[in-house]
């Protein structure tokens, strides 16, 4: 719903006024718009090395090699991963859940990207069905207390030289407008906020998803395995993988697309109709002309594409392989893989496959992933969850490689 009631005009960022045009790292163009310079490449790198400083999956390799042999629900386990990454890269907070989940910060965090509350999830339908009226009787769709604790987060760390945030970037690029354009703290926290709320669950999932599919195709951990080896990249730590090279190794690409293809995060995406419109009928004469009207809603099955044996050959199987060589060009129109949506897109695409490549790359480097007692095969979906929820968990078995 969050997601819907931010695409609803798809005017969410024209508001904040940001270009509508092809979207950058993170943000969108709003850092462009406010610094009015492209450094897309620059900012990732920027949070390459945050990662490599602190030994970005350091904690998580740690966490599961003392619990080596043991079958793994993996989800739980990257849930705290993930949170330790976003929270540091949104807020510059740094978060060790491996150790302790108790900081306020957690539940916080846990609430903007589930919206498990079940007042906030009823504000949220009531936003979504009636926002004009919701905002003229001063309903305000997240918690005044929850706000001002983030703006105090984003206080403490946008003002810090020593962080590296998202938080910071914005800020230094804010400081540098004229009074009038700034943004007020309040609507640069709501920028690290989104990141949560778009960006934690998918991330999530697209992380669960490639750590079964290893464990279940056994020769792609392998060629992965391989492709490491022949990159020099097998007998690293946990610690920093030169950036270049995560970017520079095509099978891991292709084992990252194939996920997104079999698994999309968002398997649903939605527009609103903004001018009349007809959906001429079919030459065969199997379906009418469907005449639409302005505010009608959309809903485009991005599931169905991805499962589609004519686009996708056997889409039921993991085949990294179709996106190798450019190979899905040859087969599939470029629109019928939209894992990241059309148009405008996901802002945050680049930077989720460099978080889902690094801790790939830092598991499969210490670890054979095999499928245990309790791995379910095949993997079934709980059909009435809003996301793409494994009924019986992902549960992994993880084997320290020999050195
Ligand atoms: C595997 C992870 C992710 C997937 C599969 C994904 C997918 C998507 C999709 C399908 C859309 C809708 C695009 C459309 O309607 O055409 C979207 C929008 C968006 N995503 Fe992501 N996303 C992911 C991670 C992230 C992350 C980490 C961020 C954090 C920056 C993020 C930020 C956004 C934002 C801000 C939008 C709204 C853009 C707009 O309305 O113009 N996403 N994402």
């Amino acid at each position: 719903f969050t997601y819907k009631l931010l695409t609803r005009h798809r005017s969410y960022f024209r508001r904040l006024r940001v270009p509508f045009e092809r979207p950058h790292f993170l943000y969108g163009n709003l850092d462009d718009v406010l610094s009015g310079k492209l450094t897309t490449m620059e900012k990732i790198e920027q949070f390459y090395r945050k990662f490599a400083s602190h030994g970005c999956c350091a904690a998580l390799i740690d966490f599961i090699a003392s619990r080596a042999e043991l079958e793994l629900e993996v989800k739980a386990i990257f849930l705290k991963h993930t949170l330790n990454m976003f929270a540091g890269i949104a807020f510059g907070k740094e978060l060790n859940t491996f150790q302790d989940d108790t900081d306020r910060f957690c539940a916080v965090a846990s609430g903007m990207a589930y919206g498990t509350n079940p007042v906030q999830v009823i504000k949220t339908m009531a936003f979504y069905l009636a926002p004009g009226l919701m905002r003229s009787i001063g309903v305000q769709f997240t918690d005044r207390q929850e706000i001002d604790y983030l703006v105090k987060q984003f206080h403490s760390t946008a003002s810090d030289s020593s962080t590296n945030s998202m938080g910071r970037f914005l800020k230094q690029a804010n400081d540098k407008l004229k009074t009038s354009q700034q943004l007020s703290d309040e609507q640069l926290t709501a920028q690290c906020a989104i990141f949560f709320t778009k960006g934690f669950e998918p991330t999530l999932n697209l992380l669960s998803f490639a750590a079964y599919e290893l464990a279940q195709n056994l020769h792609v951990q392998q060629k992965l395995y391989d492709e490491l080896t022949t990159n020099g990249l097998t007998n690293g730590s946990a610690g920093l993988t030169p950036y270049e090279r995560i970017r520079s190794l095509p099978y891991l690409d292709a084992i990252v697309q194939e996920t997104l293809r079999k698994w999309p995060p968002h398997p649903l995406l939605v527009r609103e109709c903004t001018k009349p419109f007809i959906i001429a009928a079919t030459e065969n004469g199997d379906r009418a002309s469907i005449p639409l009207k302005v505010g009608d809603k959309l809903y485009l099955s991005v599931w169905a594409m991805h499962r589609n044996g004519d686009y996708f050959p056997q889409p039921e199987q993991f085949r990294p392989e179709r996106f190798e060589d450019g190979q899905v060009a040859k087969v599939a129109h470029s629109n019928t893989f939209i894992p990241f949506g059309i148009g405008r897109g996901c802002v945050g695409q680049q930077f989720v496959k460099l978080v889902v490549k690094l801790t790939l790359v830092a598991l499969v480097q210490r670890f054979k992933l095999q499928p245990g007692e309790r791995t379910p095969e095949p993997l079934k979906l709980i059909e009435s969850a809003s996301s793409l929820e494994a009924r019986d968990g992902f549960w992994i078995r993880m084997e320290p490689r020999v050195a």
